[in-house]
């Protein structure tokens, strides 16, 4: 069995500066890694799906990359709509896949782990072009994809924007532009175990073609359940949590897991006396 641990949406600023002017990312995401490692030793890799950082300082990557790099196995890593990607390359060019620009201008790479393709495909555009925070996978990225997942095998994919309409106005405006040439692309592959993605703040299930997707929550802020159009964008502060995506027999399994403690397990076979 493959086991693959996935968190999202670091948002990290400098060290000492609060991302929002109000919250301590940097604890949060130390928090996170201690708890990964503590309860799980024996995973294949770490994915991390996007906005790294918040406004993407060469700081905030230094030290993300630092964190990161606790984790003992490979790590993924996906940019997002908050990511610097030519900063974010220079700070994780160590890190598996960033050192090389297999398509121009995106940060897409892909690497067999315990007999799992993971693709980690970028779905970030030039925010400080553009002044958007919507995703694009563009269709030089689609035809690497079709390439990849040709020769693939069982395939994991990484993205930040979910492929998907989540039903959260203020964070549909800013969805994936062009969802359908990839749902046109996975139609041509049956082999993608599951599409696991960010960028939502929350767990949200649904489906590209057949193929189940998942969004997790952030490990530190969380976006507001907001099931309309009129909402204004807003952040609530939910539980942190991640993902554990395990592959078995040529199905994907996925948890999500609590970042913090909730007290010792009791055991069903222990009633209290009456
Ligand atoms: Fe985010």
């Amino acid at each position: 069995m493959a086991v693959f641990v996935h968190l999202t949406d670091l948002h990290l600023r400098p060290p000492g500066v609060l991302t929002l002017g109000r919250i301590d990312t940097d604890r949060y995401v130390v928090q996170a890694i201690d708890a990964i490692n503590a309860r799980h030793p024996d995973i294949d890799a770490v994915i991390v799906s996007g906005d790294i950082t918040d406004l993407g300082e060469d700081e905030a990557y230094n030290r993300a990359a630092m964190l990161l790099s606790r984790f003992p196995v490979p790590v993924i890593v996906v940019p997002g709509n908050h990511d610097q990607t030519a900063a974010l390359r220079e700070a994780f060019r160590a890190f598996p896949g960033l050192g090389e620009e297999t398509v121009p201008g995106k940060a897409c790479h892909a690497h067999r782990v315990a007999g799992v393709t993971l693709v980690a495909l970028d779905t970030s555009i030039d925010q400080l072009a553009t002044n958007g925070h919507h995703g694009e996978l563009g269709a030089a990225q689609l035809e690497w994809l079709d390439a990849t997942l040709s020769q693939a095998g069982p395939a994991l994919i990484a993205m930040h924007h979910p492929p998907f309409g989540v039903g959260i106005g203020f964070m549909d405006k800013i969805g994936l532009a062009d969802a359908r040439g990839f749902a046109k692309v996975l139609a041509r592959h049956e082999n993608v175990l599951r599409i696991v993605c960010g960028h939502v703040h929350r767990t949200i299930v649904s489906e590209v073609g057949g193929v189940p997707a998942i969004a997790i929550p952030g490990v530190a802020h969380q976006v507001v359940m907001a099931l309309d159009d009129a909402t204004p964008a807003a952040l609530v502060m939910e539980p942190p949590a991640y993902g554990v995506h395990m592959v078995d027999n040529g199905r994907a399994i996925s948890h999500i897991g609590y970042v913090e403690s909730y007290g010792t397990p009791v055991l069903f076979d222990n009633p209290v006396p009456a």
